[in-house]
């Protein structure tokens, strides 16, 4: 399956909310939070469309400086395994490659599906943050993938080369931890 990779503009809105309901039905993310994502520049969301343009998969990435991170990637159960998330993941490398450091993320640490997919491309586990998700309780692992030499500017790894720090999850932001 070769999806059309396209950002999501105020028209796929309700469908994005529909498959986000779907694939994290304990906690979605609200329409308008996807709303509000459109108005962020600092945001952009990639849609996978099929060639009947149904919506088949999403990403949502954010961007600080020259920090990136996924906050969110998913695709509709009956398509996946044929390179949907592939193809979503490859449009944001690409953008990462030609204008960040570096690309960020956090996974259950039992989400062997979506570590797979973050190895496949090029991700490397880089720290864990402990009784970071809800329901249920779970570590997070980091991951993070670099670009390019190290510019001293960003924080994609922790200095120490131990755990990042564990912040209480309140202060860390609206992102999604993946
Ligand atoms: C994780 C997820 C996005 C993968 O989407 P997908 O479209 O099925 O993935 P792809 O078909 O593009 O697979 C790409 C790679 O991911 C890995 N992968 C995907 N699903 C996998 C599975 N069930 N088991 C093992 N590896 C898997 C493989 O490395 C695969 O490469 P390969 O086909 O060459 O083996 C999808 O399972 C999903 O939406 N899960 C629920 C939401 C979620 O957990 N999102 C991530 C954290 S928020």
């Amino acid at each position: 399956m070769k999806p059309r990779i396209v950002p999501m503009t105020a028209r796929h809105l309700s469908a994005v909310a529909e498959l986000e309901r779907v694939c994290f039905p304990a906690d979605p993310w609200s329409e308008a939070l996807y709303r509000a994502a459109l108005e962020n520049p600092a945001v952009a969301v990639l849609l996978a469309l099929g060639e009947d343009g149904a919506l088949l998969g999403y990403a949502v990435l954010s961007t600080v400086l020259d920090e990136g991170n996924l906050d969110n990637i998913a695709v509709a159960p009956d398509c996946r395994r044929r390179g949907v998330a592939d193809a979503l993941l490859s449009a944001l490398t690409a953008f990462g490659r030609a204008r960040l450091a570096c690309l960020m993320l956090e996974v259950r640490a039992s989400n062997a599906p979506a570590i797979a997919l973050y190895e496949k491309h090029g991700f490397q586990a880089v720290g864990r943050r402990k009784n970071y998700y809800d329901a249920p309780r779970e570590d997070a692992i980091l991951m993070t993938l670099k670009f390019g030499p190290d510019t001293g500017r960003t924080m994609c790894a922790p200095a120490d080369g131990g755990s990042y720090e564990t912040a209480p999850a309140e202060q860390r932001g609206a992102c999604r931890p993946l």
